[in-house]
C-alpha cells in the first residue's frame, strides 16, 4: 500500500493546463523528489495534495484514504505537513511561538489556552507542557537555539526556510511536503539540511516528499525522483537515471 498516490491528476487556471495526467505513488520512508523548470506545475502539486487547490480531475490518496475533497486543516490532521516556497510564518513572532502555534492546531483545546489561565495538573496543562517539551526537541534537532527567541522576519532567509519545516515538523506527520527547504542557504546550511531530512526520515519514519531546485541535494538524498515539465511527468526513477534522461535534459536547457 503506497502511502500517497496521485493519479490523473490535473488542474487548469483559465486557459492554463498548469498539471495535466499527473501519476505517482510515495512509499513508506521514501525519499521522493519533484523536480522541473520553472512554471513546471511542481508547487501546485503540493496545492493539490494539501487541499489548497481543488484539482479538476484525478485522486489524491493518503494509505487508502481518499483525500482529493479535503480542506487544508483535514490534510493536516490526517497526517500530511507542508513547508511552504514562499515563507508562510508570522514574521512578528518568535521562533519558539511560530512552532507552538504550529502545534495548536492539534490541540483539542484550543488555540491560546496555552497561556496563564490553566489550572495547575488540568489536561490542558499537561497538553500544554507536552507541546513545549516537542517543539523544544524540534529546535535542538535542527539547532535553531540560537533563534528561538528572535523574531522570524528578523532571522537570514535560510533561517526562516529551516523555521519552516521545522514548523511542519511541529505537526508530528506522517508525510512532510517540502517545498525548496534549501532556497536562501549557504553550503554550510545546506549541508546540514541534507543530513536533518535523513534523519528526518531515519529517526522518525516520516515520508518525506521534496521540491527543490539544488540537483546536488536532490541527487544525494532522494531514493526516487519525478521530473515535470508544462505540467506533465516526463521521468520518474532513480536520480541517476533521471538526471540523464534526454527529456530531462531537454526540459532544462529548454530553460536556458
Ligand atoms: N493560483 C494560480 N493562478 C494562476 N496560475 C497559477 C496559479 N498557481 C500556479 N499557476 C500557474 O501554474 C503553473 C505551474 O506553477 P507552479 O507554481 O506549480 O510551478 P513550479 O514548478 O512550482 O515553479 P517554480 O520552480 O518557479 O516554483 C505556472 O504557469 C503558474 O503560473
Ligand atoms: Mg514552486
Amino acid at each position: 500500500m503506497a502511502t500517497l498516490k496521485v493519479e490523473d491528476l490535473s488542474i487548469s487556471f483559465g486557459g492554463l493546463k498548469a498539471l495535466s495526467g499527473v501519476s505517482f505513488s510515495v512509499e513508506k520512508g521514501e525519499i521522493y523528489s519533484i523536480i522541473g523548470p520553472n512554471g513546471a506545475g511542481k508547487t501546485t502539486v503540493f496545492n493539490c495534495i494539501s487541499g489548497i487547490y481543488k484539482p479538476t480531475g484525478g485522486k489524491i490518496s493518503f494509505k487508502e484514504l481518499d483525500i482529493t475533497p479535503f480542506k487544508p486543516h483535514q490534510v493536516a490532521q490526517v497526517g500530511i505537513a507542508r513547508s511552504f516556497q514562499n515563507i508562510e510564518l508570522f514574521a512578528h513572532m518568535t521562533t519558539m511561538d511560530n512552532l507552538m502555534l504550529g502545534r495548536h492546531t492539534k490541540l483539542k483545546t484550543g488555540l491560546w489556552s496555552g497561556a496563564t489561565f490553566l489550572t495547575p495538573n488540568s489536561r490542558a496543562a499537561r497538553e500544554e507542557i507536552k507541546n513545549r517539551e516537542k517543539v523544544e526537541d524540534i529546535i535542538d534537532f535542527l539547532e535553531l537555539q540560537a533563534s528561538r527567541n528572535q523574531m522570524v522576519m528578523n532571522l537570514p532567509y535560510g533561517k526562516q526556510k529551516l523555521v519552516e519545516l521545522a514548523r511542519a515538523l511541529a505537526l508530528e506527520p506522517e508525510v512532510l511536503l517540502l517545498d525548496e527547504p534549501s532556497a536562501g542557504m549557504n553550503l554550510e546550511e545546506k549541508e546540514d539540511l541534507i543530513f536533518s531530512i535523513r534523519d528526518i526520515r531515519d529517526d522518525f519514519g516520516i515520508t518525506v516528499l521534496l521540491v527543490e531546485h539544488d540537483m546536488n541535494l536532490v541527487m544525494g538524498i532522494s531514493d526516487r525522483v519525478l521530473a515535470l515539465n508544462y505540467g506533465q511527468v516526463i521521468a520518474e526513477g532513480s536520480p541517476a537515471d533521471v538526471q540523464k534522461h534526454p527529456e530531462v535534459l531537454k526540459a532544462y536547457l529548454g530553460e536556458g
